[in-house]
């Protein structure tokens, strides 16, 4: 008989987080966020919960008051593209200390052979980052987050989903160690805009200095789209817009129909890339400006945000805390 009682059944519950390492761009937007705020209507399917990992940033920024600049961001960013605090539950991971234990239990757990192979490991090790255990363990931290909140479906981008994998099979391992269904196995969900280019056509980074963040406006952002690489096809030429950069921002803000309409003129020829590149800022400016509103509207109000995150740490400890109990017991603490 299993000596701990299995995840209690209930809706469904989906799961996200975002480090707070860097000013948010259109990528975490349309690969992350965007997906986020929209799983939070469908209350008939489950339940959201997203925070901020701010455990995970600290494997690459070690400045005080940019930590708590950047949480704040995080949090008003969520909020301003549309999160609504009474759907959706929104945290700190600081204010739920017991993913850390957790991450202690599934350590013990966890071989070295699959820290080893994770890829985005091996990626930040190559792009300078410091290889310390912190940074090594990293989805091992994650898979706490994920487990410690009974997730069913984990929304993330193509680079997150080997880290769900292995949260996969640290539960399976842990279940199967101690013989008990301490762990519910989660699922990953692929967003529909998995890869959203930087200005340089690369992957859109915080680190590559090629982003576009969300909620910059007027010349700085002119600045950013004006600036944006294409090919050195002139006016006259006939262009491939699947092939552009400038393009495959602005589908994904535009209509089937305002698409089509720009992927005509690219290859009728006789549109520079500057005027694609207006019709891109201004495509942009329509889309964010009343998320815009509401984020300076939030940023006059921060004892409201705060009150929303704090609340949103109640639910997910009392989570994390059943979840803690159950695995505690399994294996004899
Ligand atoms: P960054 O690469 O800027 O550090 P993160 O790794 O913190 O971004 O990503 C946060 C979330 O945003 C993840 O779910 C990730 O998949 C998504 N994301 C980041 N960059 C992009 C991108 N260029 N296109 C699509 N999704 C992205
Ligand atoms: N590693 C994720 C990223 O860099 C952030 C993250 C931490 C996360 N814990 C998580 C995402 C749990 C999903 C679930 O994007």
């Amino acid at each position: 008989m299993a000596p701990s009682p299995t995840a209690p059944p209930g809706p469904k519950r989906f799961l996200s987080g975002i480090q707070p390492s860097g000013n948010l761009h259109l990528g975490n937007y349309f690969g992350a966020i965007r997906e986020h705020v929209r799983l939070q209507d469908m209350t008939s399917v489950g339940e959201s919960y997203y925070f901020i990992a701010s455990y995970h940033a600290l494997t690459s920024l070690r400045d005080a008051a940019k930590l708590r600049e950047f949480t704040t961001d995080v949090a008003v960013t969520y909020l301003a593209c549309g999160l609504d605090p009474d759907r959706a539950v929104l945290y700190r991971q600081q204010d739920v200390p017991e993913v850390t234990e957790l991450m202690w239990l599934l350590l013990t757990v966890c071989p070295m052979a699959m820290l080893e192979n994770a890829t985005s490991y091996k990626d930040k090790v190559e792009r300078g980052i410091p290889a310390d255990a912190g940074l090594f363990t990293y989805p091992v931290l994650m898979a706490a987050d994920i487990l410690a909140q009974d997730a069913h479906l984990v929304p993330v981008g193509k680079d997150q989903v080997q880290h769900v994998e292995m949260t996969r099979d640290m539960a399976q391992k842990f279940n199967r160690f101690f013989k008990a269904d301490v762990f519910r196995i989660p699922d990953y969900k692929l967003g529909e805009a998995p890869y959203v280019p930087g200005t340089d056509g690369a992957k859109m980074s915080k680190s590559y200095g090629n982003s576009i963040p969300i909620f910059e406006e007027g010349r700085p952002l002119e600045k950013l789209v004006m600036g944006i690489k294409t090919d050195s096809k002139g006016v006259a030429d006939q262009k491939d817009p699947d092939a552009d950069t400038i393009f495959k921002i602005f589908r994904l803000m535009a209509t089937p129909d305002e698409q089509a309409a720009l992927a005509d003129r690219y290859r009728a020829g006789g549109m520079g890339y500057g005027e694609a590149k207006k019709a891109l800022l201004e495509k942009i400016n329509q889309h964010f400006e009343p998320m815009r509103q509401k984020r300076k509207e939030l940023l006059a109000r921060p004892n409201d945000v705060e009150d929303i995150l704090r609340a949103g740490a109640v639910k997910a400890r009392a989570n994390a805390r059943a979840v803690l109990d159950r695995a505690r017991t399994a294996c004899g603490l």
